[in-house]
C-alpha cells in the first residue's frame, strides 16, 4: 500500500511566501512522488481557534483551495479538500482527547504563544488544537507531513497520541514525521521572527505584484553596510540573506555575501535582485490562479470530489477506532 501524506494550512487569510516555501513546496514534491498518496486540506476548523471574521472565513476556505491549484497541486494526483466538510476529523479528535491530559496541552509552546497573543480567547478549542491536528493526520494514517518548522511541537503530540492509542486500544497508527523543505523557516521582513500572517508587514503574499514586493522589501530593516565580517544570523540583514539564499542562484548569493564582508554591500541592489527573483517565482502562480478564478464551476467540482474522497477514507479509520474503544 502507498504511504499517505497529509497537510493543511489554516484559512486565516491569503497564502504568503512562508506557506509556499514551508508547506506547499513539500506538498508538491510529495504529490509527484508515486510512492505516496497525498491529501491536502484547508484547515478551516483550526481557524476557529483564534478570533476570526465569519465572512472572511467563508471566502478563504475556498480561496486557499484555489491557491493550492494555482501553486500546482493537482486534483488528478492529490485529494484536495476542506477539513470541516469531513465530519470524521472532529469525531476522531473527540476520541483522541480522551487520552491527552490538559496539563500536557497547556505546556506546549505553541499554546502559550497563542495565549499571549489572545489572552481573551483561551478556549477549549484552542487547547484542543493539537488534538484536532492529530485527528487530521491519523484519520488517514498519514506518516509524512509537509509543514514548516514551527509545527514540530504539534507533530510531536501527534506521535504521542498515536503511541497512546496503540498502547491503550491496540490501534495501528503510524508515528508521523515532518517532511522538511529548504524553506521550512522563512524569516519575517521586519527583521525579527518568522514570516507570519498575523504580523502585519512581515510577509509577502503570493498574489503580490512586483511593485508591492519591492515596496515591502524596501521597508525591511538593514544596517549601515559597513559592518563587514560574517553575515549575522538574525536581525534584518540576516533575514534578507536567508531569503536571498532561498531565491537566487548560488553565484549571486555569494557575490552579495562577499560585498557584505568587504563593506561594500548596497542593500538597494540586493533588494532589487531579491524582489525580481521572488516575483519570477510567483508569476506562474498568479497566471494559473486567474484561470481558476474565471472558472468557479471547475473549482466547485474539484472541492466536491475531494471532500467525498477524503470522507470515504476517514470513515474506515473512525469505524475501526470506535470498535477498538467499545463503541461499536
Ligand atoms: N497547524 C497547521 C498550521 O498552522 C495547520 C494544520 C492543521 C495542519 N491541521 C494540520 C498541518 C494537519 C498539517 C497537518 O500551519
Amino acid at each position: 500500500m502507498k504511504k499517505r501524506v497529509l497537510s493543511g494550512i489554516r484559512a486565516n487569510g491569503r497564502l504568503h511566501l512562508g506557506n509556499y516555501l514551508g508547506a506547499i513546496k513539500g506538498m508538491l514534491e510529495l504529490q509527484d512522488n508515486s510512492d505516496y498518496e497525498t491529501l491536502y486540506m484547508v484547515a478551516d476548523l483550526h481557524t476557529l481557534t483564534t478570533p476570526y471574521d465569519v465572512e472572511e472565513l467563508r471566502k478563504n476556505r475556498r480561496e486557499i483551495i484555489i491557491d493550492y491549484l494555482a501553486a500546482g497541486l493537482d486534483h488528478g494526483k492529490s485529494i484536495l479538500f476542506q477539513q470541516s466538510s469531513n465530519p470524521y476529523h472532529i469525531e476522531l479528535a473527540y476520541l483522541f482527547s480522551t487520552v491527552m491530559t490538559v496539563a500536557k496541552m497547556q505546556h506546549l509552546p505553541t499554546f502559550k504563544e497563542k495565549v499571549k497573543q489572545h489572552p481573551e480567547n483561551v478556549t477549549i478549542a484552542l487547547l484542543n488544537y493539537p488534538v484536532l491536528m492529530a485527528a487530521d493526520i491519523l484519520v488517514y494514517k498519514a506518516d509524512s507531513i509537509p509543514v514548516g518548522l514551527d509545527q514540530e511541537p504539534h507533530i510531536e503530540v501527534v506521535r504521542e497520541i498515536a503511541r497512546r492509542m496503540n498502547q491503550d486500544f491496540g490501534t495501528y497508527f503510524p508515528e508521523p514525521k515532518r517532511f522538511k523543505t529548504p524553506g521550512q523557516y522563512v524569516p519575517s521582513l521586519l527583521g525579527e521572527g518568522k514570516m507570519s500572517k498575523s504580523i502585519e508587514g512581515s510577509f509577502i503574499n503570493l498574489i503580490d505584484d512586483l511593485a508591492t514586493i519591492k515596496s515591502k522589501l524596501a521597508k525591511a530593516p538593514t544596517d549601515s553596510g559597513l559592518e563587514g565580517g560574517n553575515i549575522p544570523e538574525t536581525g534584518g540583514v540576516g533575514n534578507l540573506f536567508t531569503l536571498l539564499k532561498l531565491f537566487v542562484d548560488k553565484e549571486i548569493f555569494v557575490k552579495f555575501v562577499i560585498d557584505y564582508r568587504e563593506k561594500r554591500i548596497r542593500y538597494s541592489d540586493m533588494k532589487q535582485v531579491l524582489a525580481d527573483a521572488i516575483f519570477a517565482e510567483l508569476k506562474p502562480f498568479q497566471e494559473k490562479r486567474k484561470y481558476f478564478e474565471e472558472n468557479p464551476d471547475v473549482v466547485d467540482q474539484i472541492i466536491k470530489d475531494g471532500n467525498k474522497k477524503a470522507s470515504e477514507i476517514a470513515r474506515e479509520t473512525v469505524e475501526e477506532v470506535k470498535k477498538k474503544m467499545g463503541l461499536l
